[in-house]
């Protein structure tokens, strides 16, 4: 197997974790000051948000030079200290990479919005509108405005598939191409083991600009944004070319001689994730799968999960299990808040057949904050300044992600460590950090981050959970809030029993040779029955 089927992922929003020099700002030395926690919770790979050189409006997913630092994380230097010193920790480094658009201020857009005969005018995507102020297609963008934007300058429009400060490359130039590949290698020359690839499914779009045609869907559903508004967003979202991209980009990273790896953002129905995947494995190598973002905390909801991954996506696929990131509402807000129901979930997370990938402070409980639409520092929020959150809610649209992205919270005193007492951070710490943080956590045996840190010491000490197989049980159905899977290798073979409900079950179990792991109260009799009380799981090796 390669080491990214078996591995563990934390991802880092490098504004959030450490500053180090009081600008409110964390930053690169921030991270390698922390590298030694990550380490010692048990992951292996770490992917950090992007932090190169940026205006900044879409806090660095808005890139102006992708070969340079931004001054405000620190320096090319710093980035090259991250690399080694995390390989020195025998960890693993996945940069984010945003192919799919710059920032309208990086010079190649200069450049090109300066005349139509500029040699960069291709590099994006314009076009004439359809006649005076009337737009080019019918286009939306992923997140449901007009994509098209108007450039006074020229008289044509450019696409831009988010914000609008973020304008699309155009792939059908090999130039372009050409550039974007470049800049991988030259990461990749620097020693980074992958690539987390931002909205991949965004990148090509339809050749000929036919509109997209009309749906009758308004809400998109949650794990997938290609229909939407009324349209079918199958000319900009999806287009076949971004299958085919990934094998080219897969095939760049086979140039390497060391292993190393694609985690896609896409979204669209287990059809489409496989074919970013490729028929024979030579697309991207791993893909985002989001249905967990929007998971109910119900054992028939799980078992339903894996039944169809197990069937979907059998090895040497390897799904994955995440439950949030810098986009999505916190998952310990979906629980009731609850510490408890959060080790459960962290429990499957770590045993099913798959890469678990971390939200950094997800492991302490870290929790939503509640800043409104209007004061928000995302640009998401700020174009929906006034739309009612209750609102929001109930579509299931998720407006200021600043709640999502507060600092990680270290410890008890003011602003958590995350910066100095003295110095504002850039969004305000979460009022709950007097509770909830690392330092009060780790001296408390049974918190929720050593709960991940057992879990994780299990997963990395037993092999049949980093690559054995994994088979749903069906013999317990009469307990329908009791979720029950097998993993076993050639060597061993485990059951995991998970109880999702607030009662206590009795259970009957045969041939159990001892008790693996535990979370909650649980209780083995010399009678194999096995008493669960609620919200507890276990591991039984039989
Ligand atoms: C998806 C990223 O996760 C999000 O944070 C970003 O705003 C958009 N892509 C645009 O790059």
């Amino acid at each position: 197997m390669k080491w990214w089927q078996t591995t563990t992922i934390y991802q880092i929003y490098p504004r959030s974790f450490l500053d180090t020099n009081d600008d409110g700002i964390g930053d690169l030395p921030g991270i390698i000051a922390k590298l030694d926690y990550i380490k010692d919770l048990g992951f292996e790979t770490i992917w950090i948000s992007p932090f190169y050189k940026s205006p900044g409006k879409d806090f660095h997913y808005d890139i102006s030079d992708y070969t340079q630092i931004d001054p405000i994380f620190g320096m090319l230097d710093d980035a090259e200290r991250l690399i080694r010193e995390i390989h020195k920790r025998k960890m693993r480094i996945v940069f984010d990479m945003v192919l799919n658009h710059t920032s309208d201020e990086h010079p190649w857009f200069k450049e090109s919005r300066s005349s139509k005969d500029n040699p960069k005018r291709d590099w994006y995507i314009w076009r004439k509108g359809k006649s005076k102020d009337a737009l080019p297609n019918n286009w939306i963008s992923m997140i449901n405005r007009p994509g098209w934007n108007y450039d006074e300058k020229t008289d044509e429009w450019y696409f831009a598939n988010f914000l609008d400060f973020q304008p699309d490359l155009n792939y059908r130039n090999p130039e372009v191409k050409e550039a974007m590949f470049a800049i991988m290698r030259y990461w990749l020359d620097k020693g980074v083991d992958g690539f987390r690839l931002d909205i991949f499914n965004s990148i090509y779009k339809d050749a000929e600009f036919r509109d997209n045609p009309f749906s009758l869907r308004f809400i998109p559903t949650p794990d997938s944004q290609d229909e939407a508004f009324f349209q079918k967003k199958i000319h900009t979202l999806n287009h076949p070319d971004c299958f085919e991209l990934a094998k080219e980009v897969h095939s760049l990273l086979d140039e390497y001689s060391s292993e190393r790896f694609l985690l896609g953002e896409v979204s669209g129905n287990d059809v489409i994730l496989k074919k970013f995947l490729g028929e024979k494995h030579d697309g991207l190598h791993l893909v985002f799968q989001f249905e967990l973002i929007h998971f109910q905390f119900s054992a028939n909801f799980f078992r339903d999960l894996l039944s169809k991954n197990e069937a979907i996506y059998p090895y040497p696929y390897t799904p994955t299990y995440v439950y949030g990131n810098h986009d999505q509402m916190r998952y310990i807000d979906k629980i009731d808040r609850d510490p408890n129901k959060a080790k459960l979930l962290a429990l499957f997370q770590f045993t099913a057949r798959g890469i678990p990938v971390v939200y950094y402070g997800e492991e302490i409980g870290m929790q939503d904050s509640d800043i409104p639409n209007w004061q928000g520092k995302d640009p998401i929020a700020q174009q929906n300044a006034f739309f009612p959150t209750p609102l929001a809610n109930l579509l299931g649209v998720y407006m200021n992600r600043d709640n999502c992205r507060t600092p990680m919270q270290w410890n008890s005193s003011i602003n958590a460590g995350f910066t100095t007492p003295a110095t504002k951070p850039w969004l305000t710490v979460n009022n709950y950090y007097p509770q909830i943080n690392v330092e009060y956590e780790l001296s408390d045996k049974d918190s929720l981050l050593n709960t991940y840190k057992a879990l994780l010491k299990f997963r990395n000490g037993n092999s049949t959970f980093q690559s054995g197989s994994l088979f749903v049980e069906t013999n317990y159905k009469d307990y329908s809030d009791l979720l029950v899977y097998r993993r076993y290798s050639a060597e061993k073979s485990f059951l995991v029993f998970i109880n999702f409900s607030d009662k206590d079950l009795d259970i009957k179990v045969n041939h159990v040779k001892q008790i693996a792991l535990t979370v909650g109260e649980t209780k083995l009799n010399a009678n194999s029955s096995l008493e669960l009380a609620a919200y507890s799981g276990i591991v039984l090796e039989i």
